[in-house]
Formats: structure tokens, C-alpha cells, sequence
């Protein structure tokens, strides 16, 4: 939720803060803001409603210069989406302004303190409050910006990342950040802060990632100067940036979401990587070696995840359970945490996040730690919060994910579940060795398959034309297809805004089938497995009641095809994910949706 970023040293500050808010505009998109200080010690703040383009045309014939300045698009959490609400937000006397992203919780019983001290408030969010409550600290303590913020936020209960410009301090930034992520890039003689890398990617390469509850100086010819809000010294944990422009910009493509599914078999093969041995027929993943054992003899592995990260961790319960014989159980992380789970330290809490800061996947962290658990991570952001949170990891290595509804990442977690699902079998002693191995050269191969899939899903189009205006759509699937049935719903679901439910298929006759009329279509997942048959009948009932059938097939399908009204062939494998991905996407550009910045949502949920 909301990107900030801000700047410091000898460039013109403007250009380099909204580039970077363009770069972070899929953490949020409602509204956007920059302030700048001027040679002559103004503080100018420009805001807009809507997007980084806005902003940019609202401040078009306005003084931008300046070389320090802190930015942010935000998507709203208290408080309209509008101009009023948007940050920076400024201090009552006109000397501080602060961007923020996170909640604070206890802001309305700080305003009522602060109003009674004098102050007013512009705006209904939380984040004046802070302002506000630093410069009354600063006041009433008589301590300079970096102690007051330091101060002001041991009153505060809540998550934040915040940058903080003082008149008069044109060398000097303050940050700090709980709970919301925060990295700061050291250039030569400039320094760069964001919410995550990718502003700073192509400035420098030297990063320190603030950990929770630091304050950090940010001043010109000095270090880095990082304390806890606690007042402890801290020292700065200098380390290379190893992100590439390439890596976040478009490359030809119309959206970034298209780019990312055209980018799975890369990914899948970068997820492999030094990881699956196709020579020796084996895999080893590395970052939770020293806790095999534990997941092995483990009473349940339990997976916590949200959205698309939940659908992964549903697949790696039927790979593991199926294959490596160990119970395993899949949590929404958000009932996780509020439902007294029965969590021993005979179990293994696994957390999946491609950000790596979804609030309610932190908080079950925090839970299952409390209950005496081992806890892994299975995160696509190196450094994020919730790789910081577990014991030991697997990173899915699926580069920057822009687009807001997840893709590849999806993908290279799933990539993950295979290989662990692998490992495991392989400790347990659960599969015939030619078996396994007869499964890893089928992993090694998936990524030449995918792009096979790619590569002739071009009259996914047509399908797409004629069924982009139905106001409803079921997708259906047995075993580890039902999950990829639930993520397909959900892709249509969230950038064409279509109503799309995903099912187990056969449980289809237990209410959905009342939906059924020749108006629906139904996406089926109709490939060569165990249950193929028990789907062709499912696809019998529905072709019965005139119900319109597209069939993602395997490419030897003899059955399904005749029975479907459309079909999209994949090779004899799995990789089954990108069709419907394509399917959402076409649908929703063709429905003139905002594909890679759907309405209402955002890329890191860093809320509850
Ligand atoms: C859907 C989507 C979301 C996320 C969910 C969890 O396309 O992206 O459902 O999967 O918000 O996010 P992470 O994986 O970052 O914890």
C-alpha cells in the first residue's frame, strides 16, 4: 500500500522522485504528491488526485526545483482518495512534511491530545497526525528533527514507513519504519529512499534495507546515521542492489502483466536454478537445509498465505501430502491469526509471499513463532519483511512483479512447491527413485513446454472477443487443477471485473449447476490426469444444460474436444496456467480495464 520516495544530493530532486513514483505506482494509485525545498528554504508541495501523470500535469507550470524532495502515490486507507488527503502532508506551523506508508492505528486519540494542544487538522488522516505530533514534540522537547521523530514514534501503535523534510535542513532527510518496508540506495554523494528497490535500480548499487523500529539521519557528507526508536545505535548493513533496469521496464509489451506471463519460463528456469539437478536426479534447496528434518517429522507442515499465494500453497499441499506423504495444512493467513489455531513446535509453519510485506501474513508469522514453530518463507522480495520474520527460506527468484495481479510469481511459487514436494519425497523415502527421477527431467522440460503453450495460445484472442461481455464465468478442476481453477477465477475476477468463481469439479452438481444456461461459459480444466474421466462426464452435465465449454486440453485430447466449444491445447504436462492467465488478460483489455492497475487494489497489501 502507498510508495514513497524521496531524494537528497546534487541532481535536480523532481524528475528523479516522479520517475521513481511511476516505477512505484503499483503499490497504489489513488492519489500522488511531492514536496520540494527550494535554494530559497521554500517548501513547495504539489498534490493531485488520481495517478503520477496527474500530478505531473497539475505541477506542470509550477516551481519544482530543488535538491531534496520526498514523494508518494498512495492508496487510500483513511480518508477519501483526494487532493486534501493526499501526502506529503505538512506540519501546522509550515516547516515539516512527511509522506507515510502504513496506519496508525492510534491516531484518533493522538489528534484529540493534539487538538487540545492547539492544533488543526487539514485533512482525515492518520499520517497529519504524525506530522503534527513530531513538531510537537520538537517543540515542546526542544530537540532537533531526528530526536523528535525518534520520540514521536514510541507514542505511536501501528505500522509506518515515513520520510520526513524540515525547512532550513536543505542536506537532510529523516526516515524510519515499522512494519512497512524501506531501502535506502547511497550514491556518490546522494542518497535515494523508496519503498522498495526499484526506484533506486540504475542510481546505485550500494542499499541498506532499514530494519523495524530504526530512525535513520540522512544527511549530506555524513553516514548514515541509524538509531532505534528506542534510542540504540545501530550500524548501517551495507549490500549490493542485484536488480536490472530490464527487469522493470515494459520491454515492448503493452502491460507489464503481459510481459510477466511471457516471462514464466525464464523465471521457472531461474527458480530451478542451482536448485534441481536433472543430471543426478535430485534437488537441494539450500536456505532450509538445516530444517529438513524438521519438516520431515513434522506433526503438519502448515501453509499461511492470501489471494494467488494461498491458490500456490493449495497445490504444494497436494504435491507434498501426495508425494512425500507428510500432512500437510493451507491457511488464509488472515483467520490464522485471529482463530487460535492449534500450532505445536512439532509443526512447520510455512509462509508464501511474493511481496513479502502482506500484513496478515506477518502477523501469522508472529503467531505461529509465539506457539514454539518452526516458521520458513517462501518469498519472491529478497529483504522483505517477511524473509527477515522466518527462521530460514526459499526465495522464488521471479524478478519484480509490476503488474498488480500476480502472474509469474504465481508460477515460480509453484515451482517451488514441486521442488520441495521432490526433496521431501526424496528424504521421506516416499517414491520409487524412477519415479522421482521420471518427475524431475518432467520439471526440467516444463519450462520449454511453457513456452511452447506461449507460443500458440494467440487464439486465446478469439476466445476472448466472444466471451468479453458475460457477467459470469465458472472455472472448474480436480486435484492441483482446482486450485489453478480458483487462480484463474481470480485473474478474471480482479482485472476484467467479470464475476468468475472457481470450483473442484465435481462439486459443480452441489450448487453451481443451477447457474448453468447457455449464457454461462464454463472454463474447464480438462487435462491427461487420474480424474480426466470424472471431468469429461462433468463437462457431459454442463454441455446438457447448454452451458458454453472451453476446455484447456492436453494436446493427444480426443474426448474433450469434441464436446467443447473452444479449446486450448498444452503439451502432455501441467503447465496449464498461462491460457487462463491470457484469457483474463484479453478479456479485460478488451473490456478497456486498467490490466497492470485494477481498480481498488494494490500490489502489497501492508494492511489488515
Ligand atoms: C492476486 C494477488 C493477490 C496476492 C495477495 C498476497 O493477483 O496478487 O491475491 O497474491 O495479496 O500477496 P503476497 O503474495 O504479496 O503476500
Amino acid at each position: 500500500m502507498c510508495g514513497i520516495v524521496a531524494y537528497i544530493g546534487q541532481q535536480e530532486a523532481y524528475p528523479i522522485l516522479i520517475e521513481g513514483l511511476k516505477r512505484l505506482e503499483y503499490r497504489g494509485y489513488d492519489s500522488a504528491g511531492v514536496a520540494l525545498l527550494n535554494e530559497n528554504n521554500e517548501l513547495n508541495v504539489y498534490k493531485a488526485k488520481g495517478k503520477v501523470s496527474d500530478l505531473e500535469a497539475f505541477a506542470s507550470s509550477k516551481d519544482v526545483s530543488g535538491h531534496i524532495g520526498i514523494a508518494h502515490t498512495r492508496w487510500a486507507t483513511h480518508g477519501e482518495p483526494n487532493q486534501v488527503n493526499a501526502h506529503p502532508h505538512v506540519s501546522q506551523s509550515g516547516n515539516i512534511a512527511l509522506i507515510h506508508n502504513g496506519i496508525i492505528e492510534n491516531y484518533l486519540s493522538i489528534r484529540k491530545e493534539l487538538e487540545k494542544r492547539g492544533f488543526t487538522f487539514k485533512s482525515s488522516t492518520d499520517t497529519e497526525v504524525l506530522t503534527n505530533l513530531i513538531e510537537d514534540v520538537q517543540q515542546s522537547e526542544h530537540v532537533d528533527l531526528f530526536e523528535a521523530v525518534r520520540i514521536a514514534l514510541n507514542h505511536v501503535v501501528g505500522a509506518y514507513a515515513i520520510v520526513v523534510l524540515e525547512k532550513g535542513h536543505p542536506d537532510q532527510l529523516i526516515a524510519a519504519r515499522k512494519g512497512s518496508p524501506m531501502v535506502i540506495g547511497i550514491g556518490d554523494g546522494e542518497y535515494f529512499i523508496a519503498s522498495d528497490a526499484t526506484p533506486i535500480v540504475g542510481r546505485t548499487q550500494k542499499v541498506v534495507y532499514l530494519e523495524d523500529e530504526q530512525v535513520v539521519k540522512i544527511k549530506l557528507g555524513e553516514e548514515l546515521h541509524i538509531k532505534t526508536i528506542q534510542d540504540v545505535e545501530a550500524m548501517p548493513y551495507v549490500q549490493e542492489l542485484k536488480m536490472n533496469l530490464d527487469s522493470i521496464e515494459k520491454a515492448g509489451f503493452d502491460h507489464f502483466m503481459m510481459k510477466e506471463i511471457y516471462e514464466q519460463p525464464t523465471i521457472v528456469r531461474d527458480t530451478m536454478r542451482g536448485r534441481l539437478n536433472p543430471e543426478a536426479n535430485t534437488v537441494r534447496l539450500g536456505g532450509i537445509q538445516q530444517y529438513e528434518k524438521q519438516l520431515l517429522y513434522a506433526d503438519n507442515i502448515v501453509f499461511v498465505a492470501c489471494g494467488t499465494s494461498w491458490h500456490a500453497c493449495l497445490v504444494g499441499s497436494y504435491l507434498i501430502e501426495n508425494l512425500a506423504k507428510i500432512p500437510v495444512k493451507v491457511e488464509y493467513a488472515s483467520e490464522f491469526r485471529y482463530r487460535n489455531p492449534v500450532i505445536t513446535p512439532h509443526d512447520v509453519v510455512i509462509a508464501v509471499s511474493q511481496s513479502g510485506e502482506t500484513a496478515d501474513t506477518l502477523a501469522a508469522i508472529q503467531l505461529a513463532k509465539e506457539k514454539g514453530a518452526v516458521v520458513l518463507g517462501i518469498c519472491n522480495v529478497i529483504g522483505s519483511s517477511i524473509s527477515r520474520a522466518t527462521d530460514a527460506g526459499i526465495y522464488t527468484h521471479a524478478g519484480p512483479e509490476i503488474g498488480v495481479a500476480s502472474t509469474k510469481a504465481f508460477t515460480s511459487q509453484v515451482t517451488v512447491m514441486v521442488m520441495l514436494a521432490l526433496r521431501l519425497a526424496e528424504l521421506k523415502g516416499s517414491m520409487k527413485d524412477e519415479e522421482r527421477a521420471a518427475f524431475i527431467q518432467e520439471l526440467d522440460r516444463i519450462p520449454e513446454k511453457m513456452q511452447w503453450t506461449l507460443d500458440h495460445s494467440g487464439h486465446v484472442k478469439d476466445i476472448a472477443e466472444k466471451y468479453k461481455d458475460v457477467r459470469n464465468m465458472l472455472y472448474l478442476g480436480r486435484l492441483q487443477n482446482y486450485p489453478v481453477a480458483l487462480e484463474g477465477a481470480l485473474k478474471l475476477k480482479e482485472i476484467s471485473y467479470i464475476h468468475a468463481e472457481g470450483y473442484p469439479a465435481a462439486e459443480m452438481k452441489h450448487g453451481p449447476i443451477a447457474l448453468i444456461d447457455k449464457d454461462m461459459p464454463v472454463v474447464f480444466i480438462a487435462t491427461n490426469h487420474s480424474t480426466y474421466e470424472k471431468v469429461i462426464s462433468n463437462i457431459q452435465e454442463v454441455k446438457a444444460r447448454n452451458g458454453k465449454i472451453i476446455a484447456i486440453i492436453s494436446q493427444k485430447d480426443v474426448l474433450a474436444r469434441k464436446m467443447a466449444d473452444y479449446v486450448i491445447e498444452i503439451p502432455e504436462t501441467e503447465c496449464l496456467y498461462s491460457p487462463l492467465l491470457a484469457l483474463a488478460y484479453h478479456i479485460a483489455v478488451m473490456r478497456g480495464c486498467n490490466v497492470d492497475q485494477p481498480r481498488n487494489l494494490a500490489k502489497s497489501v501492508t494492511v489488515e
